[in-house]
């Protein structure tokens, strides 16, 4: 029994040092949800887990095993490797996303853009029961628009007691990359959201045919970093994200411009548009949606940053 007690303390302080030498080798200090998810896990995932699963295991060789894989996580952690790539999954909406290095890392600014159409969708939705209804998520990356969309509107939909009939509601998401393609997929399949993913460049593969006769709602957290900025991003993004995620041109309107001129050359135009975008490029995004006779209102992030343009028809 005492020898159980001394293991167990000399378990205790063991955790505690690690903990300690964790938090002095993480870079970010201030970001304080890193640092808890962190220790949480170490307190979870390591020590109790394989506390758990090698019942049997002599304490010396649990404790190797242990100091491994937490000094193979630092090693990581000091190049700078997101947290989320290192665990492989990323929260958003409250749903689980697989993450690797092939896809943006879900954003929580990206969550209220996500918010925002779901309101104004279900809001549609309720006033023209009988539209028939497609949704495109372009850049899907990690697929976490198109998916969290998905199920949080038909939720609310059921919630207001609104039946669709089937297929009246179909989502449609792109992306360039045939990695961030197979990451999307999987987070469908295992969150089973109907969505059908399509390689594009934007929105090239989509038939025109397959818009005809629904209401389109586009939504997009598009590349929109200018070339010369990214290049200044920290190193955790710059170096572990996908540049074709990030880079938004020399001007880092590119992906809006081109979006635009593929909707005009498919002749569609009864769309409203959902867009993540940053300060740097707002003059322009306000400027497009005025060539479009598009109306146009931009909103502020949790940090009361600009980030968000939402556009719409002005009939
Ligand atoms: C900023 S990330 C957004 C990912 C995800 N939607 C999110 O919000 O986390 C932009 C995505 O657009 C994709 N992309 C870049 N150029 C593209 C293009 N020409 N056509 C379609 N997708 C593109 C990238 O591969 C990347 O997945």
């Amino acid at each position: 029994m005492a020898i159980l007690q001394a293991n167990k303390d000399y378990y205790l302080l063991r955790k505690q040092a690690y903990v300690v030498k964790f938090l002095d080798r993480i870079k970010h200090p201030n970001s304080s949800r890193i640092s808890n998810e962190i220790i949480a896990h170490i307190k979870e995932n390591f020590t109790k887990g394989i506390r758990r699963d090698h019942q049997n295991m002599p304490d010396n060789v649990a404790n190797k095993l242990i100091d491994q894989k937490i000094e193979k996580i630092l090693v990581r952690l000091e190049q700078d490797e997101p947290w989320e790539f290192i665990r492989g999954w990323a929260e958003f909406l409250s749903y689980r996303f697989k993450v690797n290095s092939s896809v943006l890392i879900p954003r929580v600014e990206t969550e209220d853009l996500v918010k925002l159409a779901i309101e104004d969708i279900t809001k549609y939705v309720i006033e023209n029961k009988k539209e028939k209804i497609k949704i495109i998520d372009v850049g899907t990356g990690s697929g976490c628009i198109a998916i969290s969309l998905e199920k949080h509107l038909k939720e609310k939909l059921k919630e207001q007691n609104i039946k669709l009939k089937r297929n009246q509601v179909e989502f449609i998401a792109t992306d360039i990359s045939e990695k961030a393609l197979t990451v999307a997929k999987h987070n469908a399949l295992t969150l089973k959201a109907k969505i059908k993913f399509i390689k594009a460049n934007l929105i090239d593969k989509i038939e025109t045919e397959e818009l005809k006769d629904s209401k389109v709602f586009i939504i997009s957290n598009p590349p929109y970093i200018p070339t010369k900025v990214c290049k200044r991003l920290q190193p955790s993004v710059m170096n572990f994200e996908p540049w074709s995620a990030l880079d938004g041109g020399k001007t880092g309107d590119m992906y809006y411009q081109e979006l635009f001129s593929q909707l005009k050359g498919k002749g569609i135009n009864t769309t409203s548009f959902f867009f993540e975008i940053d300060r740097l490029i707002v003059s322009k995004i306000i400027r497009l949606a005025k060539t479009y006779s598009l109306t146009c209102s931009i909103g502020n992030d949790h940090r009361g940053l600009i980030r968000y343009a939402v556009m719409n028809d002005k009939h």
